[in-house]
């Protein structure tokens, strides 16, 4: 059968605009489908449908996945209110399709951070039924030991919600400075997270690094750099989607010390 989909999303992931932007071209009348103008939202079109916008048609963009080393001291937001430096700023012109990212890194978080155009794939990433794990470094004022920390096992009460059970390691203890270096593993995406989990249970974050997302890291990617994901990286980061969506996989701590 003939793979039917909403008409603001088609002109929207052949890269003309956001998806938003898509529905006010077509109710203002300058989409149109086999030549004739458009203007129904809920309009249905398939890959044989010839779609025009202001005249010009309009060619499906190939998906793009990248994954990028963020360095601190820039937002990923596409285009930032008090014009500070975007993820966005960083990848430039180095790649034509209109990316976004995946989710959200703080302005002061480094680490591993995904970006593409392909919003079904960006939706599975972030949907909370997935439960991708999230790894992150943290250096946190204060030594924290399992029992301080035990509480992020079953979940803390962060503005009314508990957070889901989180894995934690202790990593490093700076007695010197009285900061402690903890790796965590979680699976949710909230604002702030990491730093009010660990807020939570009295250990505010001073550095925060997102170490991997599900099994990538930024090996071999400098900061500030990027480079695109393999073909058998994207199926595996799906696979591992829809496992994770049919049951909830354990999530566990990674093995040795890391550098931080
Ligand atoms: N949790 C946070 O607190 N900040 C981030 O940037 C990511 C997760």
């Amino acid at each position: 059968m003939e793979n039917l989909e909403r008409l603001q999303k088609v002109i929207a992931a052949a890269g003309v605009t956001s998806r938003r932007k898509a529905e006010a071209l077509i109710t203002t009348g300058v989409v149109k489908v086999n030549g004739k103008t458009v203007k129904e939202l809920g309009t249905k079109v398939s890959s044989k449908d010839k779609i025009e916008v202001n005249g010009v048609p309009i060619h499906k963009e190939s998906h793009v996945y990248l994954l990028m080393n963020k360095p601190r001291g820039c937002v990923t937001t596409v285009k930032d209110e008090f014009d500070r430096q975007t993820v966005m700023d960083l990848i430039g012109t180095k790649v034509a399709a209109r990316v976004y990212p995946v989710g959200r890194l703080d302005y002061d978080t480094a680490g591993v951070l995904l970006l593409t155009n392909d919003g079904d794939f960006a939706n599975k990433m972030m949907h909370p039924r997935t439960h991708i794990p999230k790894t992150y470094l943290a250096r946190v004022k204060g030594i924290a030991t399992k029992s301080t920390l035990k509480p992020l096992l079953k979940g803390v009460k962060i503005d009314g919600h508990v957070t889901a059970p989180a894995v934690f390691q202790v990593l490093s203890v700076d007695k010197e400075n009285q900061s402690t270096l903890v790796e965590l593993i979680i699976h949710e995406g909230r604002y702030h997270q990491v730093k009010n989990m660990l807020e939570a249970v009295g250990h505010p974050v001073k550095r925060l690094r997102r170490d991997r997302f599900a099994f990538l890291d930024v090996n071999g990617v400098a900061q500030g750099k990027f480079r695109h994901l393999t073909k058998s990286e994207v199926k595996a980061l799906l696979r591992l989607a829809d496992e994770e969506a049919s049951e909830k996989m354990p999530i566990r701590a990674t093995k040795g010390m890391r550098q931080y």
